[in-house]
């Protein structure tokens, strides 16, 4: 997978791409990180990247010739690449906009700045994406989130350290509690069953708590999710525990 990061502070990307998961991922290849300075695509003596807007108001917006060579520039090596804006303005990040995404070879993200970008370079983009309903200083946060999440959906790239498919929300339920030694710590063990060696018994205790995190915390994820009839039954009885309290 390449991402291609167009963004007027490419030194944002350096620490958080260098090390653990992602670090090893780009050693082994699995991913490819082109930082790319909107600013070298910027003309005159000065670069300017930002103008005031029409219409006056506060803050500086984006022109939109740089970032439109840029992404130019990209397209004419590879017009098969996925451009996105990242936007408060976009359709909100989850895990299965993450899916999608990891199935393309190639993303292109443009990081905006200031108050905005000019409206022009929406008319480019192949889509806008937002991290959450809250605005940041800028779009390279939110770049080095989508990165993460879609790079580590990419075969091989977590290796033995973990599997997405048990992830929270992966299946669109939260994660079942874990542990790990010590057995008893600060008085608090660990349940019983887990100690067990009963794998069946394992994962029918995974899935109840799985159930019950999920109907405690975000009840609004189980409308969506794909439940059996075991697992409606489960939620049944755990709803009828709580409520007679
Ligand atoms: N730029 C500023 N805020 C953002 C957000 N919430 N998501 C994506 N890009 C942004």
């Amino acid at each position: 997978m390449i991402f291609d990061i167009l963004t007027l502070f490419p030194e944002m990307f350096h620490s958080p791409l260098e090390h653990s998961i992602l670090g090893k991922a780009r050693e082994e290849g699995l991913i490819k990180v082109d930082l790319i300075n909107i600013r070298d695509y910027a003309e005159g003596r000065h670069r300017v990247t930002d103008d005031y807007p029409y219409g006056g108001g506060k803050g500086m917006i984006m022109k939109p010739e740089p970032i439109i060579r840029g992404v130019k520039a990209i397209r004419s090596e590879d017009p098969g690449a996925w451009v996105i804006l990242m936007t408060p303005q976009g359709i909100s990040l989850n895990q299965g906009v993450a899916k999608r995404l990891v199935r393309l070879s190639h993303l292109v993200l443009i990081c905006g700045r200031y108050e905005g970008v000019d409206e022009r370079v929406r008319g480019l983009v192949d889509e806008e994406i937002s991290i959450g309903d809250y605005v940041l200083t800028g779009g390279e946060l939110a770049a080095l989130v989508l990165i993460d999440m879609v790079s580590r959906l990419i075969p091989g790239v977590l290796g033995d350290e973990g599997a997405p498919e048990d992830d929270s929300f992966s299946q669109g339920l939260l994660e079942y509690p874990q542990y790990t030694r010590p057995r008893e710590f600060e008085g608090r063990g660990v349940p019983e069953v887990l100690l067990s060696g009963d794998h069946q018994a394992i994962e029918r205790w995974r899935r109840r708590e799985t159930l019950r995190r999920t109907l405690q915390r975000r009840p609004d994820l189980l409308a969506k999710a794909d439940l059996s009839r075991e697992d409606m039954e489960i939620l049944e009885e755990l709803k009828e525990s709580s409520g007679g309290g």
